[in-house]
């Protein structure tokens, strides 16, 4: 991890925030690179969740809602931790994680078990966010920051339902920010206080939401096979009954083998018809929902599927970091599926002279309207090529001697370093063709 890290600093993928003020705890920035990683991953989520189906819509909900929605949901209640502080070192804990935490005084105990710990009596904190709308820091004034996306779908199924073509069984993706007070955040973008969530709710018939459940379990495994992610380092966990969110009826988690164990990227949940039932009591709007062919009316179940954009990135970056030895030489990869790389290619000249800077240039253009591409003149080819491999470009385009001659350039293929050569006016397909 601390190589991952440091990678991500240095290439411009993820920094701290506020890093010049000393940085804010669990809180990054995304760089030019980690930006594009991001998007490419909510890209392809979109593209399988929203435009590749034509039973889901999409919604863009606002951060901040109606203070009862938070009541409704239940986290005004129960969306809390139970949090220990030390008198000694003021650091606090999680509870009921002491066992994974480290005391800060002396790293090889736990909290507690150093003789100056004085640890107090577990309390339960809230993970919400508060704010005050409006200019007076009341009560009555009192909003939250949306600790998840999903809400803002619940209370928008009968807009979504009465202004498309849609009928259950059908559903509502969104992506956006959420926020959690986390107590003990950590391991980099994993868990974070600002985060990004991949939402949706697929609103079924009760009876049939047994079966639609295992069908978005199956469905969502394959997505993370197509991102290129290691099969067998995916694998499912399910909640046995201690576990179980108070929504919840089942629930699975997708786990990755992360350095730091194995951990959940995404949850499934079957949530029955919880959300929209404390929405109608507490809104006091009917959000039943009438089935013409049968005539019947019901509140719908809901089966959510809900991955961290962040998390995903950063199971993304783990996954795709290796060190190879070529030529006696060290070389670093991030082997990024083509589809999520940040940048698609990069155009090299050999040499600043003969012709070459100006076709690198000209070709870097055209290939740049159709892609993120980077032009590098700078230093020996071979490291250059070591300076793409580190930010996981595909394919890296050198421009020649040969090129000026007879418009052909060599392409480098990044995993097997294999080289061909490709006539310029085929080079755009040649690539758009490799990276989806
Ligand atoms: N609507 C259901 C829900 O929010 P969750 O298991 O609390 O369920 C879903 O969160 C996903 O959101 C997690 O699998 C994880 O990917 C991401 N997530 C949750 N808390 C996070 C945090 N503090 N930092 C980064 N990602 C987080």
């Amino acid at each position: 991890m601390d190589k991952l890290v440091s990678l991500c600093k240095r290439r411009g993928f993820v920094f701290q925030s506020s890093e010049i003020y000393g940085g804010l705890g669990s809180v990054w920035d995304y760089g030019p690179l980690g930006v594009e990683l991001k998007k490419n991953i909510k890209d392809r989520w979109w593209r399988a969740m929203v435009h590749a189906r034509d039973d889901i819509e999409g919604l863009d909900a606002a951060i901040l809602m109606h203070p009862r929605v938070w009541e409704a949901s239940g986290h005004v209640a129960g969306f809390t931790d139970p949090l220990v502080d030390c008198k000694t070192c003021k650091a606090r804990f999680r509870a009921d994680k002491l066992e994974d935490a480290r005391c800060p005084q002396k790293p090889s105990k736990k909290p507690g078990e150093h003789s100056a710990c004085e640890l107090t009596e577990p309390r339960m904190f809230n993970l919400m966010f508060k704010t005050f709308m409006g200019p007076v820091e009341e009560s009555a004034s009192v909003i939250y920051l949306r600790p998840e996306t999903a809400q803002g779908i619940y209370v928008n199924y009968q807009n979504v339902l009465n202004s498309s073509r849609q009928r259950v069984p059908f559903g509502i993706a969104q992506i956006g920010k959420a926020f959690r007070n986390e107590i003990t955040p950590g391991n980099f973008i994993f868990r974070t206080r600002e985060f990004e969530q991949m939402e949706m709710q697929f609103f079924v018939k009760p009876g049939s939401d047994e079966e639609w459940f295992e069908r978005w379990r199956e469905w969502r495994m394959a997505w993370h096979h197509s991102i290129g992610l290691e099969p067998a380092k995916l694998r499912w966990h399910i909640h046995g009954p201690g576990e179980l969110a108070h929504y919840a009826k089942a629930a699975y988690d997708i786990e990755y083998e992360f350095p730091f164990g194995w951990n959940e990227i995404e949850g499934i949940h079957n949530r029955s018809d919880f959300d929209l039932g404390r929405h109608q009591e507490y809104s006091g709007k009917k959000l039943e929902y009438f089935d013409q062919a049968t005539n019947e009316r019901f509140l719908p179940y809901i089966v959510e599927t809900s991955a961290g954009a962040d998390r995903v990135t950063l199971t993304t970056l783990v996954d795709a970091y290796r060190e190879e030895e070529v030529e006696g030489e060290t070389r670093v990869v991030l082997g990024f599926h083509p589809s999520i790389a940040p940048i698609k290619a990069a155009v090299l000249p050999l040499v600043k002279k003969d012709g070459m800077p100006e076709l690198a240039d000209r070709l870097f253009h055209d290939l740049k309207r159709q892609f993120p591409c980077f032009y590098d003149d700078s230093g020996a080819i071979g490291r250059r090529y070591r300076r793409m491999d580190e930010a996981g470009t595909p394919f890296c385009c050198t421009i020649d001697g040969q090129s000026v001659t007879d418009g052909t350039v060599t392409v480098r293929e990044r995993d097997a370093m294999t080289q061909v050569r490709v006539h310029q006016d085929q080079l755009i397909a040649f690539i758009r063709e490799r990276v989806g």
